[in-house]
């Protein structure tokens, strides 16, 4: 490891106290060990391990998490609701979690060999409900749709990860209140409908006439330990969250989603070209967009453009308004935003006219919709 100087540190050790005071404020566990860490240089320096644009607690939580779900994280196991039932409650009995993190973080090879080659990386299910509601709705406008009926839907997905978000029709789902669809399904994903507005939940889920994800590092879901790091990258103190990633991950070897590695912007139009003519291509995307710098954004849209003025075509994002400055996000109707929300946002080319709705605010996982329009 390169030496480290004390300005490096310092920046490192900030990252973990911002994250126990903001990110894992309600996150016990990871509230303390965080809080720990920033104090702990040897485990701060630990950070130096992995390249540049990874040195996130993220990383070093989801690095020692994964050896927990392997079986060999030993007595920190005892506070981890992802494998313990119940958990030990970080505070009470005057134990402490933190010496044995900070012994895994600092003496164990499996966590160094994952700070030096992984990433952290998620699939969160949890999106579809909004997403669902957005591509009912598409459906039934969709030019082409019987009256009373819907067209079929051609996914393109960018940043799909695992491609389990391409699999959202084999999820229930219970808007509360709206009412059900879909399924039965073992994994039933429950969005709370917020402010004045209904949501337009559907009779049925839209049909899916093809699918296919894009992603730079897509994740193998028949790759065990590919899988595992998928659920090692969210929080121990949110096993709903973790119980919901798991089911789908183990739907989806029923009928494992395409993901092809590469580029969003690159290679968007090749698989809008392969969507059948009798589908409505859309193009989605969930927490992804915010990836690609401001300009790639500006690319995605003239690809999109390109796209639109020979075929029919839809983008659905969810994003946070702030992170993609290079896509079209309209005002919400009441012109209160709030920069924390996600934006559910509806881009329509239509004989080579484009015009932009925001459907809906959401949470950044979808546990909740506010619905913005009709
Ligand atoms: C936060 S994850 C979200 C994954 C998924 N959309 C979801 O909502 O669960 C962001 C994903 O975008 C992918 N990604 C980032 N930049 C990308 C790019 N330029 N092209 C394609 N995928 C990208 C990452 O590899 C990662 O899988």
């Amino acid at each position: 490891m390169p030496p480290v100087g004390p300005a490096e540190l310092a920046e490192q050790a900030e990252h973990f106290r911002r994250f126990a005071g903001e990110t894992a404020r309600q996150l016990p566990l990871y509230h303390r060990i965080c809080q720990a860490a920033a104090e702990d240089a040897e485990v701060v320096a630990r950070m130096f391990l992995a390249p540049t644009e990874q040195r996130r607690p993220n990383l070093l939580l989801a690095a020692v998490h994964d050896l927990v779900l392997a079986g060999e994280g030993d007595q920190l196991a005892a506070w981890y609701a992802s494998v313990t039932d119940p958990p030990r409650v970080v505070g009470s009995g005057g134990e402490d979690p933190w010496p044995h993190f900070r012994s895994l973080a600092l003496d164990h090879d499996g966590v160094a060999q994952r700070l030096a080659t992984r990433a952290t990386q998620t699939n969160e299910v949890g999106r579809c409900g909004p997403l669902v509601l957005a591509l009912a709705g598409l459906a039934a406008d969709a030019p082409g749709a019987p009256a009373g009926g819907s067209r079929p839907l051609g996914l393109v997905e960018l940043g799909a990860s695992g491609g389990l978000n391409l699999r959202l029709d084999a999820y229930e789902y219970r808007f509360e209140p709206g009412g059900a669809v879909g399924g039965p399904s073992p994994l039933v994903l429950t969005c709370r409908v917020r402010g004045e507005r209904p949501a337009p939940v559907p009779a049925q889920l839209p049909t899916i006439a093809s699918r296919v994800g894009l992603d730079l590092h897509p994740v193998d879901l028949g790759d065990r330990s590919a899988a595992r790091w998928l659920v090692a990258c969210q929080w121990p103190d949110q096993p709903e969250r973790i119980h919901r990633l798991r089911t789908a991950i183990a739907l989806a070897h029923a009928g494992p989603p395409r993901v092809v590695p590469g580029d969003a912007v690159d290679g968007v139009a090749a698989l809008v070209d392969e969507v059948p003519a009798h589908a409505l291509a859309v193009v989605i995307a969930t927490w992804a967009l915010a990836y690609l710098l401001p300009a790639r954004q500006r690319d995605l849209m003239a690809t999109l453009d390109q796209l639109g003025a020979r075929r029919d075509l839809s983008l659905v994002f969810a994003e946070q308004p702030l992170e993609v400055p290079g896509l079209p996000v309209p005002a919400r109707p009441d012109g209160v935003d709030d920069p924390r929300f996600t934006a559910l946002v509806r881009i329509d080319w239509r004989a080579g006219r484009r015009a932009a709705t925001r459907l809906a605010d959401q949470h950044p996982h979808g546990t909740w919709v506010e619905w913005l329009t009709g």
